[in-house]
């Protein structure tokens, strides 16, 4: 990384005032998570299709094992990077974060304005009649219930088996996981930013990979990632393909000197 795209990053943060920050599993890995598509990350031990509702709705009990081994994660801490965007939405730099994280690690970190795009790992919901589940609960069913993954309020209703699933998103879960009113919301908030900070993700997977075009013409864009993104190349874009943890401190010295 040049110096230049240091200063650059540097002074665009220094003189922000609505940075809108769009994370990934790269953000966590810090903090001991692995992501997905990197050379060590889940899609190494498995293929994207477990993640995918057909695979919770043919093999629910073998889903819920992957998920909770390599999904959820109570004791992870958060780590110097969401601790810094945390400090700098207390400076009033960020706006909002949009993350495809389901860890939770960006509210423990402090951050108050977050949108958890892809769901999160702590709950779960019948997906028949919208009972809500903690994930502990449902931790604790698979330890002592065959047919953990049905809604006992369904059965006690005598209505047809019915699904607990996580309240994550899941590959081809084109339902309302996310309504309109979001879309709309997250959409204003690319076009009010003064400019988009990407951190962790490959921008692979739509429609959130879509989100850093939705910025006003001219919003430069910065990406902390160590593996390249299809944005890399776009106009009025900085890219510093370095760990997250250690560019963000060291741009956070330079703000404080
Ligand atoms: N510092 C900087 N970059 C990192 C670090 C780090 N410490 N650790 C990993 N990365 C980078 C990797 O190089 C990779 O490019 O983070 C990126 C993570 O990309 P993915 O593994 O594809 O994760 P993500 O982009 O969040 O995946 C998006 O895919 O499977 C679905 O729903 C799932 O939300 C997930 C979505």
């Amino acid at each position: 990384m040049s110096a230049n795209t240091m200063d650059t990053c540097t002074n665009l943060i220094r003189n922000a005032k609505k940075i809108v920050v769009l994370t990934g599993a790269g953000i966590s890995t810090e903090s001991g998570i692995k992501d997905f598509r990197s050379k060590t990350g889940i899609y190494s031990l498995a293929p994207e299709y477990i993640l995918s509702l057909d695979y919770f709705y043919q093999h629910p009990k073998e889903f819920y094992q992957f998920a909770i081994e390599n999904l959820y994660h109570p004791e992870a801490v958060p780590n110097k990077g969401h601790e810094i965007l945390a400090k700098w939405e207390q400076e009033g730099k960020v706006a909002t974060i949009i993350t495809q994280n389901i860890d939770g690690l960006h509210q423990r970190a402090g951050s108050k304005n977050v949108i958890e795009f892809h769901g999160t790992m702590k709950t779960a919901t019948c997906l028949n009649c919208g009972k809500n589940y903690s994930t502990d609960e449902m931790l604790s069913r698979m330890e002592t219930m065959e047919d953990f993954y049905i809604c006992n309020n369904c059965i006690a209703n005598n209505k047809v088996e019915q699904y607990i699933k996580p309240d994550v998103v899941l590959f081809g879960d084109t339902g309302t996981w996310f309504s309109m009113a979001g879309i709309q919301t997250i959409l204003r908030y690319m076009q009010e930013a003064d400019f988009v900070l990407v951190l962790g993700t490959s921008l692979l997977v739509t429609p959130f990979s879509t989100f850093p075009q939705y910025r006003r013409q001219g919003v430069p864009l910065i990406i902390i990632n160590k593996g390249e993104t299809p944005y890399d190349f776009g106009q009025d874009t900085y890219v510093i393909h370095e760990s997250i943890g250690k560019t963000m401190e060291e741009i956070d010295n330079q703000l404080h000197p």
